[in-house]
């Protein structure tokens, strides 16, 4: 198909009008369903809005606003009798399991950021992550939600957001594994929006082929936009969903449903059911996760890169850390809250600016493989959203029980370090129900296990299987 000359001269004006006639620079050489592709990623750039995005956040940096009043945020703990906050697990779990019989749960996986730092070639989902079996993130997650669909006697709906990046190949993955046996009919994928990459110096948006704009994924806090606009919110009203359990496809070890983090986020006196929080104490105070603290009176997460040091390091008397409660990335959203957002025109996330190395095509044609970074970025969080909801709380998890993210090809949060928290996990479970583990003259276990979410979600699960009383040294045992 040609494209009336009329047309691209329109198109030609309008990128003139914001500096980004340049295009348009190859038109000429380019075949036509190659101008077609081009006038179809043109049509989706929202001109209007460029300038003033180009000024704020490619020419200046915005610098973070710390709120003037920052706290560290209230949590439930871990320790239901912890004076810091006395709760009842049991009455929660019960809510939570209710809210499971009655189908009103579903699993939202946000699935597409790129993995440059895994280097990982494919969508991330598919990366071998099983400690034994190297099953992948997707097949583990898919044997937690078929775990509790066995559970709770109901559908949980699968909800999938990948990029256009990785959308089929996610999409074919699933069909040749079919569907881990999970019912095609409640699995719904669909694409989030991108957003064009910038030259850093001078604003222009680059050139990944002659005939396409670089683009990358609008982040993670794109969703909101993109559960509305794709139709999966229409799609769990009419399967009266009213609540997501979101996670990143980087976390094996997360409980995909949580009956209890589910229970408080619909049942607690100071949860508005609008979107809450699981934290996990840090690490350690560089460690890489956003922290929840209250600013100004709303809950947030302040992002490692955006927390000073000074305050990153504070303690309290007792030697902890003052900020502690850092974010696994693990929420629970109330369909009614996305909802909410997308209904007010006035709704948007803030940018965040990131500088990376983006391979373009230059004035002459060349491509250049830039050595340092050229260009910026620009994504939406979506933790940015706590501050919008009504009230939203915040839970603690344990970190030996549900974080194990790999997102390295080596080192920290990668697979090997990810297998060695998996193994330490079922250690731990194995020996509650009376399973001898061998373990090394360090404490660490002397082999490498793996346990399902399909066969448990805890050590209670184990008890009444035909288990090996006695693990042998370097074993690989999966169940
Ligand atoms: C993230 C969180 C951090 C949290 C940590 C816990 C951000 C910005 N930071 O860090 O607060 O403590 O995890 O592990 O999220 N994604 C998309 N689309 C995008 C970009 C990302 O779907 O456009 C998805 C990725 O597939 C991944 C997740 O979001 O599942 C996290 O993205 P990533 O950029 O890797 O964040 P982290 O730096 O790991």
């Amino acid at each position: 198909m040609t494209h009336p000359p009329r047309s691209i001269e329109a198109i030609r004006a309008r990128l003139a009008s914001v500096g980004q006639e340049h295009l348009l620079r190859f038109w000429d050489q380019l075949t036509p369903d190659r101008q077609s592709n081009l006038v179809s990623e043109l049509e989706r750039i929202d001109t209007s809005g460029l300038p003033r995005l180009i000024e704020r956040y490619v020419h200046a940096k915005p610098e973070f606003a710390l709120p003037e009043r920052l706290s560290p945020a209230p949590y439930y703990p871990l320790d239901v009798n912890s004076t810091r906050k006395p709760w009842d697990r049991q009455q929660f779990r019960s809510l939570g399991e209710q809210a499971l019989r009655r189908g009103k749960v579903a699993c939202f996986t946000v699935a597409g950021g790129q993995g440059t730092r895994l280097g990982f070639n494919g969508p991330k989902g598919c990366f071998p992550a099983g400690a034994v079996t190297g099953k992948s993130l997707f097949a583990i997650f898919a044997e937690g939600i078929a775990g509790a669909e066995r559970r709770y006697g109901q559908p949980v709906p699968w909800y999938i957001m990948t990029s256009p990046l990785n959308h089929d190949d996610t999409v074919e993955y699933f069909q040749r594994s079919y569907h881990f046996g999970l019912d095609p009919a409640n699995i719904m994928f669909f694409p989030q929006g991108v957003m064009p990459s910038f030259d850093m110096t001078t604003g222009r948006i680059l050139l990944a082929e002659p005939w396409q704009p670089a683009t990358n994924p609008d982040g993670h806090g794109g969703s909101f936009k993109a559960l509305w606009v794709s139709g999966a919110v229409a799609d769990m009203k009419r399967r009266g969903i009213e609540h997501l359990s979101y996670f990143q496809v980087d976390n094996p070890m997360v409980r995909v449903i949580d009956p209890v983090f589910i229970g408080l986020h619909v049942g607690a006196a100071d949860s508005s059911a609008e979107m809450s929080s699981k934290m996990l104490p840090k690490a350690s105070p560089a460690e890489k996760v956003g922290v929840f603290c209250v600013g100004n009176g709303r809950t947030m997460i302040i992002e490692y890169s955006d927390l000073p040091s000074t305050l990153a390091e504070q303690r309290l008397d007792d030697g902890s850390l003052r900020f502690n409660a850092g974010s696994p990335a693990i929420h629970m959203v109330g369909v009614s809250f996305i909802e909410k957002l997308n209904s007010d025109p006035a709704f948007e996330l803030p940018f965040h600016r990131a500088e990376k190395k983006v391979s373009f095509i230059d004035d002459s044609g060349d491509r250049v493989n830039p050595e340092k970074p050229n260009a910026v970025k620009l994504e939406r969080f979506v933790f940015d959203a706590l501050p919008f909801c009504k009230a939203s709380i915040v839970m603690e998890t344990s970190r030996d029980d549900e974080f194990a993210p790999i997102k390295n090809a080596s080192g920290d949060d990668s697979a090997q370090s990810s297998a060695r928290l998996q193994t330490r996990r079922a250690a731990a479970w194995f020996e509650q129900v009376g399973v001898r583990v061998p373990r090394r003259s360090d404490g660490e276990p002397d082999c490498t296990l793996e346990i399902s979410p399909l066969t448990a979600w805890g050590p209670e699960d184990l008890r009444g299987l035909d288990l090996p009383s006695v693990i042998e040294p370097g074993a690989k045992l999966a169940i």
